[in-house]
Order: C-alpha cells, then structure tokens, then sequence
C-alpha cells in the first residue's frame, strides 16, 4: 500500500458533457469515498488523443472538466486531481507494459472494435494499445480500487491480468485492482429509453440531461420524457420511465420513493414531470454557478493542476523505479 488507506484510481475523459446520472452517482459519493480510499482522478488528455482532436478544444476541456468536477464537490484538498500528460511516468509505464500485453488481448477488445468501425480513417495505433495505456494508470499508484462504468470492465480485467503476467515474472511488483461498478441505487435511466442507462455519449439530446443544460432546457427534457401508459406517479415493474423519473426526484430530494409517490398521489404525469425538472434545477443551478466562476479563474485551476500532478508523480516514482529496476533497466 503507497498510502494509509486503500487507493482509487479514476480515469476521466476531457469533455464537459457529464450528464445529471453521472452527477447523482458520483457526488454522493465523493466525500464517503475520500475518507475510505485515497483517491486519484486523472484527466486523461493522452487516452483523448487516439480520436482526433482539435488542439484548442482539448485544452480546453481539460480545464473544464477540472472545474466541473470540483464544482460539483470534488475537493482538491482531499484528492489528488490531475492531469495525465502532466505526469510522463504514465507514458514511461504505459511503454513497459505494452512488451507485456499480446497482440492478441488487444484485439479482443469491444472498445476497440466499435471505435475503428466509427473512425474508419484513423485506426491508430494509440487507439489499439490504450488499455495499456489505461493499465499503467492504475497500476502506477498500487491501486486496489477502480470505480468504473461498466462499458470498462474489459479494461480493468486486461489490467489484472496484465498485473498477474509481470507478478508471475517479478514477483511483487503491482498490486492486482478490482473494479468497483456502483450499483442500481442512483443508475440514472435515459429519459428516451427508459431501460437503457443514461449514456453521455448518446446520440438523441433528448436522452440525457447535462450538468450544464440551461434550466429552460433540462425542464423541457424532463417534460418530453417518454412515460409508461398509466396515469399514477407509482413505480411498477412494467413502468420503467416513471420509475427512473421517481429516482432522479428522490435523489435530488432527498426523498424516498414511497414519500415521493405519496407527495405525488392524484398528480397527473405532466405536472410530475415539471416538477422533476425543477428539482433538477434547483440542485444543479448553483453548481453550473461554481462551475462559472471557477473557469474564470485559470491561475487557481493551474495550482491545482499542479499539485495534483506533483503529488501523483510522488507515488508513480516509486512504482516506476521499482518496475525499471525488476526488468533490468539502469537506474541512475
Ligand atoms: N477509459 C476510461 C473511459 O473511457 C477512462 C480511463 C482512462 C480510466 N484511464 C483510466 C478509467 C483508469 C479508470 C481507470 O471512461
């Protein structure tokens, strides 16, 4: 163990679309997490380059997308936030583990086949080794932890097997992570199809509900949200889209469903669905605040930045050092 407790390595994309379920997944979980796990949130800016980018954009999303995680109740302070370039012994790491990781696992992997069917023209090789690039992330900080949706799930598989291969070889040099999936409690349903998660990638905007929607926008998302036949604010098993409308209440209520479905009795589904569209916004207004004015402060984004990436590349050294010295490189 690197710290004095258990670590959790989080890998996040540069972009600034996270959708309300990622919100009500994740705050509530940040700060319970942060005193159980030490815990490591990574911008991964080099993972984004293997689709192409436009150089401003990326940058900046990076910001963004620090910003939006502090100000939806990440604390700087309490977790080490940073950014992935910002840190080489990723790419050093990342190096190592790809003369440990066939040709063969690489290929089996779904990410990879969806993303060179869709980017026919670029199918890179950055974008067929980012699982190592992926592993080393993890595997940098000792990680016992990886909380992840479950589209990643194959990755940190690979990562444990990757980890297990090198033990075998060097014994005791990573340990082996598990991936933590959070469960049904706050699985946040899209607001189309109702029996599928809320992605933050779909296609259909009416789907999904962002973090930064405007508040006129996210009410009339919630008013469009495909409901069940039925006219009863109560959740039933064949009435997915009331049900998901009754979590995303409770959850940012604070509400349980059966005092949601008493506060709500002989309502009628339109006025519901108002309802849940300001509760929404009543949560989320005050964080896009945050959010604004953080991202007006890139000097205070810089410093987090940077003692983010001084404080993981405090533990990457360690981990690095003792890799290179196994496999028989020279340390100076
Ligand atoms: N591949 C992850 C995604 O697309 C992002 C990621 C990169 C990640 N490195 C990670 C997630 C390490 C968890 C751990 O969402």
């Amino acid at each position: 163990m690197l710290a004095d407790r258990p670590v959790s390595f989080s890998g996040v994309q540069p972009s600034g679309n996270l959708t309300i379920g990622n919100y009500l997944g994740a705050i509530k979980n940040f700060p319970e997490f942060s005193e159980k796990y030490k815990c490591f949130y990574c911008v991964v800016d080099e993972h984004a380059i293997t689709v192409r980018q436009i150089p401003a954009e990326l940058r900046r999303r990076t910001y963004e997308t620090l910003a939006l995680y502090i100000a939806c109740g990440l604390d700087p302070e309490k977790n080490t936030l940073y950014v992935q370039s910002h840190v080489p012994a990723h790419a050093e790491l990342a190096w190592i583990l790809n003369c440990f990781t066939m040709f063969g696992e690489l290929s089996r992997m779904t990410q990879f086949k969806d993303k060179s069917a869709k980017h026919a023209d670029n199918i890179n090789a950055g974008l067929f080794t980012y699982p190592s690039l992926m592993a080393a992330d993890i595997l940098l900080y000792q990680t016992d932890v990886v909380p992840i949706g479950s589209d990643q799930k194959q990755h940190v598989e690979l990562t444990r097997d990757i980890a297990e291969r090198f033990n075998q070889i060097f014994p005791d040099t990573f340990t082996v992570p598990e991936p933590i999936i959070p469960q049904s409690g706050a699985r946040i349903m899209s607001l189309a199809e109702p029996e599928k998660k809320m992605s933050k990638s779909d296609e259909n905007e009416n789907a999904v509900v962002r973090i930064l929607d405007d508040k006129d926008t996210m009410i009339r998302k919630f008013r469009r949200a495909v409901t069940d036949s039925g006219n009863e604010i109560r959740r039933g098993e064949d009435k997915p889209g009331i049900n998901n409308l009754i979590t995303i209440y409770s959850c940012f209520t604070g509400k349980t469903a059966e005092e949601v479905e008493r506060e709500f009795d002989g309502v009628g589904y339109g006025e519901f669905k108002t309802a849940v569209g300001n509760a929404c916004a009543e949560k989320i207004m005050p964080v896009q605040e945050e959010y604004r004015r953080l991202l007006a402060d890139k000097g205070y984004l810089e410093e987090v930045m940077k003692k983010g990436a001084d404080e993981a590349a405090y533990y990457a050294r360690k981990t690095l050092s003792k890799v290179r010295r196994k496999i028989g490189f020279v340390n100076l």
